[in-house]
């Protein structure tokens, strides 16, 4: 990744205007909206003890969540307030550290964990309006611990929230294999060694959110995503039925959202959905996500259940690591799946 300034620093610098860099073409400059919309309001909300129970009702909900949005919230699932809260002020922590700390976790050339900037790979690039942290969790030999920040709390809270995001995840896909007539364990098995990392967001306010994306469109290439955002500052948006849509965080709910290997694996009954960040004048903005996915080495093409005559496979074969190397794989239906670490 190239080197690029911290975007905080240039608020905390008092930016009056946005640096050319960060200004986006005039089609993808953001139309922003932070009124509740009554679509937004659909998104499905999927009560997760139900589904934890084996309830069949529950599970279709989870079904037709992602076949027909991609994306969902969950509510009871067990994680406490309190590791929500802990997770959230750690991550806060961090980046209202100076930046002399931040910097010494900071991400290397061509390395992705740590703190700094998505992917920057050339001067004309156009630049996101946000810091970021990449940390992997899972496996524990994955971890590269040098850049895990020496704050008080960071780690415990870190590690205790991503336990409890380990059994959510292994509770959704296990509902998603049977939901795609496999056994309980076949798509987490079909992840090779399965990895877990955590990407902190920072978006710092900005004086022309107009012109700006926190993050640009792009779908995850994960297999599933679990997002905590900030209970009361909107910021993300969905691309549902060619229209951005804003996602209402509901307080204490965990986001979750079907990715490209998923799509792969369920030859694109489930979708991976495109979104984006958008920024506001105001307010700080901090979203955790949890992203699950596979080992480099393995293969992704659908699976024999979701394959059949009149459903052929709509996917070549992939290796996942050449998933997101190359930046995006076509498929038949002429879709392009975004580099996830751009
Ligand atoms: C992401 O897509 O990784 C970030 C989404 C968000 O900040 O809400
Ligand atoms: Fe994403």
């Amino acid at each position: 990744s190239l080197p690029v300034p911290s975007v905080q620093e240039l608020v905390r610098n008092d930016t009056k205007e946005v640096p050319p860099r960060y200004v986006q073409n005039n089609d993808n400059r953001p139309v922003i909206i932070f009124e509740p919309s009554q679509e937004s309001a659909e998104i499905p909300i999927i009560n997760f003890s139900l589904l934890a129970d084996g309830d069949e009702d529950e599970r279709t909900k989870l079904h037709l969540a992602c076949k027909e949005w991609g994306f969902f919230q969950i509510l009871n699932h067990g994680i406490t307030e309190e590791v929500i809260q802990k997770v959230k002020t750690a991550v806060s922590g961090f980046f209202e550290l100076p930046l002399t700390e931040k910097k010494k976790y900071a991400m290397e050339e061509d390395d992705l964990h740590g703190y700094g900037q998505a992917f920057v790979h050339s001067e004309e690039q156009i630049l996101e309006w946000s810091d970021i942290m990449f940390l992997i969790i899972y496996p524990l030999k994955s971890r590269k611990t040098v850049v895990w920040p020496e704050l008080p709390g960071f780690k415990e809270a870190v590690e205790e929230y991503s336990k409890n995001v380990e059994r959510v995840r292994d509770e959704i896909l296990g509902n998603m294999s049977l939901l795609l007539g496999l056994e309980r364990d076949r798509l987490k098995e079909m992840h090779g060694e399965m990895k877990h990392a955590v990407r902190m967001n920072y978006y710092p306010p900005c004086p022309n959110p107009d012109l700006v994306l926190g993050i640009g469109p792009h779908s995850d290439a994960t297999s599933i995503t679990l997002l905590l955002q900030d209970d009361d500052v909107t910021g993300l948006q969905i691309n549902h039925k060619q229209k951005w849509l804003p996602v209402n965080p509901i307080p204490n709910a965990i986001l979750v959202n079907v990715g490209d290997c998923l799509e792969i694996w369920s030859n694109g009954m489930y979708k991976s959905i495109e979104h984006r960040a958008v920024t506001n004048k105001e307010k700080v903005r901090i979203s955790v996500a949890t992203t699950v996915f596979p080992a480099d080495t393995t293969e992704l093409e659908p699976v024999e259940t979701m394959i059949s005559e009149q459903h052929l496979s709509m996917y070549k074969r992939v290796k996942f690591l050449d998933l997101i190397k190359h930046g995006m794989a076509k498929t038949m239906d002429g879709k392009i799946f975004i580099e996830y670490a751009k």
